[in-house]
């Protein structure tokens, strides 16, 4: 109590987070679970004691203020402690258990889903979750002692398609606030980042400056183009003409790989404002840039096209395709359509169950069905429609690269490779079978 009052947090986050402690000692978790009968084996699996050489056990946390980690469906699956003072680990948190993996689960999200705000705050610790939410920022979160993972950026992005990064201000911040953005993008998670000046993390900065400030830092938090773009200039020295060149250079390979044409264009010409040079320049430079990009990622769909089969399977063993060349057109339909709904008028597009792989015609249906309404698409849209299976493929799907400059061709292409491997199955059982008839006219065995 002593530690909570002396960080400041209030009784009604002590009771919203379930806050708790663990003494300083070997044995008093473990002899209370005693009495409420639980075995050692049990609390060993549960990660709440660890075995000793001699092989006794002891309690695994001590001496941490105790956080409770609730996963979405309000389920404790495991705990975080912060060291109550100083020392070493700052935070422990419990091992790989049946129920808890850290890097799928996010502290706090069983309370920021439902928040109104539209958007996740991220951040490092468990003590800045706490002193946003106390502040009134009930939508943060964050990751269990692990820069942000693929499948933490998914779940979250069943909630929201914004996030604010509110990372310490650091170098580590900084490094792990790009990875993020790059995790997040592959998933059309609209992606800000706060810059806090004057505090190292949004307890402090709350605390010194008092919520509304820090308010008024979210609401001008910059769009992570802005942010890279920045994080590009601050690495040269604009008044030297080499770096100068070095900073276009890097500045236009960025703006190249944004889809919009139009914003593409917008931010080529701010860059020829910064640097003084003709906007038609600098538009053209993007736009060559852009072309090539696109060619080259032609090539590296060829090129997928022989690869081995192993890595055309989905992620999920439990989906694992039957007919793989069948497959992989089924999965260039959908990556088609998502990425350009209007192609649904296609003449000849089969209906799902002529997929031969169940997962690929539920997502297919999905998708085809929220077009058919007009209603727009995006991950988020059809998280609420697919298992977490059927989505973690479709995101692996829109992942690998599909070219739009021919877009009607490649469908109908993966149109008439479907129904090619739909007349081989089928003729491939023909053929079976009448192996099997004449094995017995022949009296084989087997
Ligand atoms: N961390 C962790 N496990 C958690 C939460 C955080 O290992 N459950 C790690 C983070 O990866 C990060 C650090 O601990 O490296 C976070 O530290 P910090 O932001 O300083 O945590 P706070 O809760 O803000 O701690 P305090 O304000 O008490 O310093
Ligand atoms: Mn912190």
């Amino acid at each position: 109590m002593a530690y909570i009052q002396k960080r400041g947090i209030s009784p009604a986050m002590v009771k919203n987070f379930g806050l708790g402690a663990a003494p300083d000692t070997w044995d008093s978790l473990r002899n209370a679970m005693h009495e409420k009968g639980f075995t050692d084996n049990e609390l060993f699996d549960a990660g709440l004691v660890k075995r000793g050489k001699q092989g006794g056990f002891y309690d695994a946390f001590r001496n941490r203020l105790m956080f409770p980690v609730i996963d979405v469906r309000g389920n404790v699956i495991g705990f975080s402690g912060r060291i109550l003072g100083d020392g070493e680990p700052k935070y422990l948190n419990s091992p790989e258990t049946l129920v808890f993996n850290k890097s799928r689960n996010l502290f706090a999200l069983n309370l920021a889903k439902k928040s109104k705000s539209g958007y996740i705050i991220l951040s490092e610790g468990n003590i800045d979750v706490v002193s946003l939410h106390q502040a009134g920022f009930d939508s943060a979160v964050a990751s269990l002692g692990t820069s942000l993972t693929p499948e933490q950026a998914r779940l979250i992005s069943r909630y929201t398609n914004e996030v604010i990064i509110a990372y310490d201000n650091d170098g580590a911040g900084l490094k792990a606030s790009q990875r993020a953005i790059g995790i997040m993008e592959k998933l059309d998670i609209k992606v800000r980042v706060l810059r806090m000046s004057g505090a190292k993390d949004p307890d402090e900065y709350i605390k010194t400056k008092g919520p509304e400030a820090f308010r008024k830092l979210l609401e001008g938090s910059e769009n992570q183009m802005d942010y890279r773009l920045r994080a590009i200039r601050e690495k040269y020295d604009l008044s030297v003409t080499e770096q100068k060149s070095d900073y276009l250079r890097e500045a236009v390979e960025l703006l190249a790989r944004l889809p919009d044409e139009v914003r593409r264009q917008v931010y080529a010409m701010d860059l020829a404002r910064e640097l003084g040079l003709p906007p038609d320049v600098i538009v053209n430079d993007v736009e060559r840039r852009r072309d090539r990009l696109v060619k080259s990622t032609f090539r590296q769909t060829q090129k997928q096209q022989t690869q081995p089969e192993k890595q055309l399977q989905p992620p999920s063993r439990e989906l694992r395709y039957d007919d793989p060349a069948s497959a992989a057109a089924e999965e260039g339909i959908i990556r088609l359509l998502y990425l350009e709904p209007s192609l649904i008028s296609t003449p000849g597009l089969p209906p799902p169950e002529e997929f031969s792989a169940p997962a690929l015609g539920r997502i297919y249906d999905a998708l085809r069905k929220r077009i058919e309404k007009g209603q727009s698409v995006s991950t988020d849209h059809l998280a609420g429609e697919l298992t977490g299976d059927e989505l973690g493929l479709l995101v692996a799907i829109l992942q690998k690269p599909e070219t739009l400059s021919r877009s009607r061709q490649s469908i109908a292409d993966y149109i008439a490779k479907i129904n090619e491997q739909k007349q081989l199955r089928s003729g491939g059982t023909d053929l079976m079978a009448l192996r099997d008839q004449l094995k017995k006219k022949k009296g084989y065995e087997g």
